[in-house]
């Protein structure tokens, strides 16, 4: 089977050890191996404007022995895991992407790689092999162009790692593949022997994104890392706050998520917390946080921390503004108070540890998961359900993650919460 992975929507730490793991895992179990460069606008755009350039097809791997796995490596889940452990860091060095393990890549979108171009990539930050919020795939012409890149190189199966949009555009274009190549055929932009190799495309997904807004599973890849981050933000920010007996509101990323909100608030010690699924009920919300505060203040705080998560909303779906968060802290409690957006820095930097073990566990995993897939399985969701790694169908999970979406605007907070959280429910 020759294997594709792309990372695609916002970066997250752990995209890369996603990556390593695909491709190791990959080449392990006998399969070619190849990156898409830039997300799905890299698949859109191929390799045409390399071969126009140099007048060749992709050039061989460098190094031949980047497929020979390390001695004592079989395909058992924990021999790859072990087997995977290898690697010192053999990056992308200029910082430009245009190289990958010494070769040339301008032009190129789609390429073959081994087992040394990944090397220690579990511990680098972000996504080496680039990621687009591509337009152009969202027409029909961009995938049309997107599933002639991938027949032309061969390519019969996709792993994406990316946010829900992404991984609906992933079905979308499986669901869509069979009428894309038979236009592919009629145009005579490939053969008939090309059309019935590549009668159908594998799909899985991993769900990269510190929001952690993804419906059945528990985890996703960046999160952890993120939600690190903002507590050690508000840790040194409880420093300066309580030197000063200042308040602080802090805005922090999630989209339409609370997650990262709410969980850094129970880590950081926050007096206040707003979440865009559950918007504080019954008397104004300036009131309930300003009595809350208060009291806090009365028993003997010196510091104030409320968290905004940046998609949060009152009872009548109207956003809340740190700032005006802020407005209300000072004018009505005389608070001397800050606000601090801690915005990408959430986002970068490497990965924790779990964001290392989550995406290399999942990684492995996906590449079965394809090894396994028929024209009658769904496309896969990689997940994980109470640490163990899960298998769901990717459009049962993103329509459960709209469905979050959908209570918030109905006003319907519990049944979102419960959605987003079985076991809020109970
Ligand atoms: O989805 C990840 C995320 O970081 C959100 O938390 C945030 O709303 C958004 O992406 C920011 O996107 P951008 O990097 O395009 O500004």
């Amino acid at each position: 089977m020759k294997i594709a992975i792309l990372t695609s929507g916002g970066d997250s730490a752990g995209m890369n050890a996603v990556v390593r793991s695909v491709v190791k895992t990959g080449i392990l179990k006998g399969c070619e191996m190849w990156v898409v460069r830039e997300g799905y606008e890299g698949l859109v755009r191929g390799n045409k404007e390399y071969r126009q350039a140099t007048g060749t097809d992709s050039p061989p791997l460098t190094n031949e022995s980047s497929q020979i796995p390390p001695v004592g490596a079989t395909g058992s889940t924990l021999n790859i895991v072990n087997s995977l452990r290898f690697g010192d860091g053999d990056l992308l060095r200029d910082g430009t992407g245009d190289y990958l393990g010494g070769r040339t890549l301008k032009g190129r979108y789609i390429v073959r790689v081994g087992w040394d171009d990944v090397r220690g990539w579990f511990a680098e930050g972000g996504t080496l092999i680039g990621t687009a919020r591509s337009k152009a795939f969202r027409t029909h012409e961009g995938r049309l162009a997107a599933a002639h890149n991938l027949v032309k190189e061969g390519i019969d199966a996709l792993v994406i790692c990316g946010g829900d949009g992404s991984l609906t555009g992933a079905d979308v274009f499986r669901a869509e593949w069979p009428k894309l190549i038979e236009e592919l055929r009629s145009q005579s932009k490939i053969t008939d022997a090309q059309a019935s190799a590549h009668a159908h495309l594998k799909i899985v997904g991993l769900v990269g994104s510190i929001d952690n807004d993804m419906s059945m599973t528990d985890m996703t890849i960046g999160a952890p890392t993120a939600l690190h981050r903002i507590c050690e933000a508000i840790d040194n920010i409880n420093s300066t706050a309580f030197s000063h007996s200042r308040a602080f509101v802090l805005e922090v990323m999630g989209r339409h998520c609370g997650w990262l909100a709410l969980l850094a608030g129970v880590a950081g010690g926050a007096d206040f917390i707003f979440i865009p699924e559950q918007p504080p009920k019954g008397k104004p919300w300036e009131d309930e946080m300003c009595e809350a505060i208060q009291h806090h203040r009365e028993i003997g705080k010196r510091k104030t921390i409320v968290i905004v998560a940046e998609g949060a909303i009152d009872i009548e779906l109207n956003p809340i503004k740190a700032d005006y968060v802020k407005d209300v802290l000072t004018e009505r409690l005389g608070l001397d108070t800050r606000v601090t957006t801690l915005g990408h820095t959430q986002r970068g930097g490497r990965p924790c540890a779990w964001d290392r073990i989550l995406p290399t566990l999942q990684g492995v995993d996906a590449v079965s998961a394809l090894l396994e897939s028929t024209p009658e399985t769904p496309s896969y969701m990689i997940g994980v359900r109470e640490n163990k790694i899960t298998r769901v169908p990717l459009m049962e999970a993103v329509e459960m993650t709209r469905a979050v979406a959908q209570a918030v605007s109905d006003k319907d907070f519990d049944k979102a919460m419960s959605l987003r959280d079985p076991e809020f429910a109970e």
